[in-house]
């Protein structure tokens, strides 16, 4: 049994994946735009974090553009039967790096056969719509229109889940009226806890919560509380961060992500980390500070 067997598992579509799995963005270059400093390095986390368990991978075809999904098949390809590669489409990238909204149905199109055609796949498993009326965060506004799009695309057998992205509860209830959503993901970690009441009610529904930026993203989590609680368990203030998330609710999926191997491994121990429940409530606290 590997460490992270004891993160547990939850249902992704059709597969039960280990609940701690990795994201890919951070192997593409500086903002995810571009090649990456070390190809070789990035080819080594990719590896390692598969032959440590890890058989959740996050990534799109906007990301590099086109690279993180190439690097993806170079290191990977032909993928474990147990791996689910989870991407997300509707935005696309503008020469100076910046993420442009792609919702039409070309659009959307492209970006599915994109996806399969640099990841080497002939179905994507799961594919979320990536919601661009505001790029920060969630905002309100009709998604049937690219969902159906997108709806078609798994009827056609290019697409076998759909989920969503940066969305709204009432989102995701328009989405369900479209084809089954099976995760959803957006923003949430100790310091941003906007998705308390969201992530509760997909748990009752067996949805899958699926948090991006788990470690506060470009800028990692630094909190005084953090650094705490992880000196008195001997870990590091990240993997408590994750720790954290896991014993947060059984419907989250963990891909913190990392172009570092000692960050993998560091990260993937989060697993084995049982937080004491007087650091939990400590740690409950941190998002009002934060705010
Ligand atoms: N749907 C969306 O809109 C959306 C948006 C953003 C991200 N995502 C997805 O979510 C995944 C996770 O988000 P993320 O990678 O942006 O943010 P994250 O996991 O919160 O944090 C990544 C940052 O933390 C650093 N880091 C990782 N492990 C560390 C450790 N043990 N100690 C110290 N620093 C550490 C990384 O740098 P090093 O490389 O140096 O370790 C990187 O700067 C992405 O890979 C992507 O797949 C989705």
């Amino acid at each position: 049994m590997s460490i992270i067997d004891q993160s547990g598992t939850f249902n992704l579509g059709d597969h039960k994946v280990r609940r701690l799995g990795y994201g890919a963005m951070q192997l593409a270059g500086p903002g995810v735009f571009g090649p990456p400093r070390d190809h070789d390095a990035a080819l080594a986390v990719l590896r390692e974090a598969v032959a440590s368990g890890v058989n959740h991978i996050d990534t799109s075809d906007f990301y590099g553009p086109h690279i993180t999904n190439q690097i993806i098949r170079e290191a990977l390809h032909p993928y474990r039967d147990d791996l689910v590669i989870v991407t997300k489409v509707g935005a696309r990238r503008g020469t100076d790096g910046s993420w442009i909204p792609a919702f039409s149905r070309d659009e959307l199109t492209e970006a599915v056969q994109d996806n399969l055609r640099n990841l080497g796949l002939d179905v994507l498993d799961v594919v979320n719509l990536r919601i661009m009326f505001d790029v920060h965060g969630p905002a309100e506004g009709s998604i049937e229109e690219p969902l159906t799009v997108l709806a078609d695309l798994q009827r056609r057998g290019l697409v076998r889940h759909v989920g969503l992205s940066n969305a709204t509860s009432g989102q995701i209830a328009e989405g369900r009226g479209i084809t089954e959503i099976v995760c959803v993901q957006n923003q949430y970690n100790l310091a941003h806890r906007n998705d308390d009441r969201l992530i509760d009610d997909l748990a009752r529904q067996g949805t899958a919560y699926v948090p991006f930026f788990p470690l506060g993203g470009f800028t990692p989590l630094q909190s005084s509380t953090l650094s705490n609680v992880a000196a008195r368990l001997s870990a590091t203030p990240m993997q408590v961060a994750l720790a954290w998330l896991l014993r947060r609710a059984p419907n989250i999926l963990l891909i913190p992500g990392t172009a570092s191997l000692s960050h993998l491994r560091e990260n993937l121990a989060a697993a084995g980390l049982a937080l004491p429940d007087d650091a939990v409530e400590e740690l409950n606290h941190m998002a009002d500070v934060a705010a």
